[in-house]
This record gives structure tokens, C-alpha cells and sequence, in this order.
């Protein structure tokens, strides 16, 4: 066993770093405050090859590992966290399932431009009236010849009003339930039918652009099903295992972060003679932060690790995510403490950690539906 990253992965860390703080942060607040979705980084990003971070070279990825995704991942959303989320849904939501699940014809057309960075792309399973009961698809796809007829509302969809690949998922044939579920590559521009809807207005990761997406008889040709006809649940659930490795490394860098202000504050900041990191309570909270924050990492480096080599991961991800999640959460409240009253004002930027870690408890699988993944894992032991 070994806890080091390779040569390779700290070179990534350190790149992405550097990127991280130099042009990511110093966006954050205007991505945040004026709702900005950051597309000016999106260029560099595609040329430090942070879009397709663990999709083969041969198909326009930059063939690394998932372990230095995840690395990369933690630098970027440390800095911005609707960046994080930007990067993460390109990734792992819609490039990775067409690793898997695409044909060679299917990974050409659509994989190569999302892995380099030449599109973007929405994964649309969410509906009005469907969260974590996944499988209950009001979206219908009628097959007509050799075309699907798509019609129904996706809700929260990340990256929407920008992406140019959406993943859709809906029911082919109603009848069957959850085996009667189809995934469709869809063309963002130029499907007629196909419309960006309403754009949230969000608590935090403000500029993550999350809209609507409307589908109102929507042709879709039948050679953009990803996997089997009726076989897009599986596609979804495992796609889902992948992601939510990613939103972990999301939440590990919001927490990291918060820690990382709240400590450097503790230092500045004197009270009743002295810097307040003095005090055992706010020395205690720093403790636990970090102690927190190393054991979230390293389950999510885990479950990344376990990806990479093939090994099942839906557990460990599943694990990684509610832990990391809820001690970004935790974290961050801390850290507003710390803060006092400076930590309720907008001038310091853990008020926005405190708000976009919210999310990491929510999207990719609520706490609550990561709780039952793991029930289920451990009642089979
Ligand atoms: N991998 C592959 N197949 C899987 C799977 C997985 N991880 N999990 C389930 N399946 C398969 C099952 O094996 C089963 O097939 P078989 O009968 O052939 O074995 C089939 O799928 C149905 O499985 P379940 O009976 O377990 O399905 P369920 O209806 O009970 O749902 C659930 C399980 C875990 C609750 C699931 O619905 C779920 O994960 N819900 C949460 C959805 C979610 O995470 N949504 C996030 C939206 S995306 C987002 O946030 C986007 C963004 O932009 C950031």
C-alpha cells in the first residue's frame, strides 16, 4: 500500500494548482456574485487537457489516471466550485459513459470533442417530478422508424445553457419501468425541439448555469442510443458511481478552502490580548477540520484508486461522497465561526464556502440515497 501520489499525479496537482489560484480564484467571486458561468476558462482548461482528464489520448483525452482527475479536481473547486462542478459534469457525467457505453462511430463524433474541451456537455436524468427516485422517467422516447421521438422536461441540469452534447435519459417503453429506460446522445444545437429552459436561481455554485431542459418532439436518431436500447438505467447508475467520486473531490476542495481561510484568519485576527488560534476552541475546531478533511481525501483517492484498477467502486464512492460532502458542510460552518461576525459578510469568501458546500449533499445522489447504497452493500456481506 501506498499513500504518495506517483511523479505524474503531483505533476498534475502542482499544474492544476497553479492554474487553480492564478486564474480560476481570482474569478470566484464574480462567478459567484453576478451568477457568471466561467467560460473564459474554459480554453485553458481544454488545453491543460482538464476535460477528458482519464479518456484515452486516442480518444481526445489526455489519457490519465482517475486518481489525478480527482487531484485536479480538489485544486479547482478549492478555488471555485462552480468551476469544480463545470469540469466534474464533462468528465465524468457525459464522457465517461461514452467510454464505456459508445460504439467506435459514437466515440468519434461525440467523445473526442468533449474529452479535448471542443464541447460541452449536460447529463439530463432529473425531471419536475423526479430526484432520487431515478427510475420513475416521465420523459418519454417514442420510436418512429429510425428516429426516437423525445418529448418531456429535464430539471438541474449543470453546464445547460452551454453545452453543446446532452446525455438525456428517458422511457422507451413505459411498461417495462426501470428496464425501460433509454440514454440518447443528443445534439444541443441543432435538435430541433430541443430548448434550454428556465435558469435556477441557486443558493451557491451560482454560476454553474443549472436550467431546464425541454424536449417537445425531439428528433433523436436511434444510432445516438448509448448502450442498449432499454438498458439506459444501467447506464445512469453506473455513470452516477463514477460522479460522485467527483462531487467528493468537489467537496473535499470547498472544505479545504474553508479550512485553509479560517486558519490563516485564526492567525490574524486578535482577541482579549492575542491572535485567537491561541485558544484551544478555535486550535480544536482547526484539529478537527483537518483531521476531517485527510480521511474524506483519502476515501475519495480510495474509490478513485479502486476505478483505476478495475476493482468495483460503487460502495467506496458512495462512502467517499456522504463523508466528504458532509465534512465540507461541517467544515464550512466552522469556519464561518471562526470567522464571527466577519464570517456572516460577503467580504470573506468563507460565507460562499458555507453555501456552495450545501450542494455536495444534494446533487449526484442526496446523503440520504448514498446511505442506502451502502445498506444495501453491506447487507450482501
Ligand atoms: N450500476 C449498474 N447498475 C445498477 C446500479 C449501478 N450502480 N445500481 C442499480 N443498478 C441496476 C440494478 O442492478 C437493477 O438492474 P437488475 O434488476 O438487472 O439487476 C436496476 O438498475 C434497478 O436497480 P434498483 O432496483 O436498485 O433501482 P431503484 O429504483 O431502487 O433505485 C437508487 C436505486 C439507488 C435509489 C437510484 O434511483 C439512485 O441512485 N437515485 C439517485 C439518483 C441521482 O443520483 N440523481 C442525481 C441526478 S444527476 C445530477 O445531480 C446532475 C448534475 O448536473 C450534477
Amino acid at each position: 500500500m501506498n499513500f504518495e501520489l506517483n511523479h505524474h499525479q503531483k505533476m498534475i496537482r502542482d499544474m492544476a494548482r497553479s492554474f487553480a489560484q492564478n486564474e480560476v480564484k481570482p474569478l470566484a467571486t464574480r462567478v459567484d456574485r453576478e451568477h457568471h458561468f466561467p467560460v473564459e476558462l474554459l480554453p485553458h482548461m481544454a488545453e491543460l487537457g482538464f476535460m477528458g482528464m482519464f479518456i484515452p489520448e486516442e480518444w481526445g483525452g489526455s489519457g490519465g489516471d482517475v486518481v489525478s482527475y480527482i487531484v485536479a479536481l480538489e485544486e479547482i473547486s478549492a478555488a471555485c466550485a462552480t468551476t469544480g462542478v463545470v469540469m466534474s459534469v464533462n468528465n465524468s457525467l457525459v464522457s465517461d459513459p461514452i467510454l464505456k457505453f459508445g460504439t467506435d462511430e459514437q466515440k468519434d463524433k461525440w467523445l473526442k470533442p468533449l474529452a479535448s474541451g471542443e464541447k460541452l456537455g449536460c447529463f439530463c436524468l432529473s425531471e419536475p417530478g423526479t430526484g432520487s427516485d431515478a427510475a420513475n422517467q416521465a420523459t418519454k422516447a417514442e420510436r418512429k422508424g429510425d428516429v426516437y421521438i423525445l418529448n418531456g422536461t429535464k430539471n438541474w441540469i449543470t453546464n445547460g445553457p452551454f453545452a453543446d452534447t446532452a446525455l438525456i435519459f428517458a422511457m422507451s417503453e413505459p411498461e417495462k419501468g426501470v428496464k425501460g429506460i433509454t440514454a440518447f446522445l443528443v445534439d444541443a444545437h441543432r435538435t430541433p425541439g430541443y430548448s434550454v429552459g428556465a435558469i435556477e436561481d441557486k443558493l451557491g455554485i451560482c454560476g454553474s448555469a443549472t436550467c431546464q431542459i425541454i424536449l417537445e418532439n425531439a428528433e433523436v436518431p436511434a444510432a445516438n442510443v448509448l448502450g442498449e436500447e432499454n438498458g439506459g438505467f444501467k447506464v445512469a447508475m453506473s455513470t452516477l458511481d463514477g460522479g460522485r467520486i467527483g462531487i467528493a473531490a468537489q467537496a473535499v476542495g470547498i472544505a479545504r478552502a474553508a479550512y485553509e481561510a479560517a486558519r490563516e484568519y485564526s492567525k490574524e485576527r486578535t482577541a482579549f490580548g492575542g491572535p485567537i488560534s491561541q485558544f484551544q476552541a478555535i486550535q480544536f475546531y482547526l484539529a478537527d477540520m483537518a483531521t476531517r478533511i485527510d480521511a474524506a481525501r483519502l476515501m475519495t483517492l480510495r474509490a478513485a484508486h479502486r476505478k483505476d484498477h478495475r476493482r468495483p467502486y460503487g460502495t467506496e464512492a458512495a462512502m467517499a461522497k456522504v463523508f466528504a460532502s458532509e465534512t465540507a458542510n461541517w467544515v464550512a460552518t466552522k469556519a464561518v465561526q471562526v470567522h464571527g461576525g466577519n464570517g456572516y459578510s460577503r467580504e470573506y469568501p468563507v460565507e460562499r464556502h458555507f453555501r456552495d458546500a450545501k450542494i455536495t449533499e444534494i446533487y449526484e445522489g442526496t446523503s440520504e440515497i448514498q446511505r442506502v447504497v451502502i445498506a444495501r452493500s453491506v447487507l450482501q456481506d
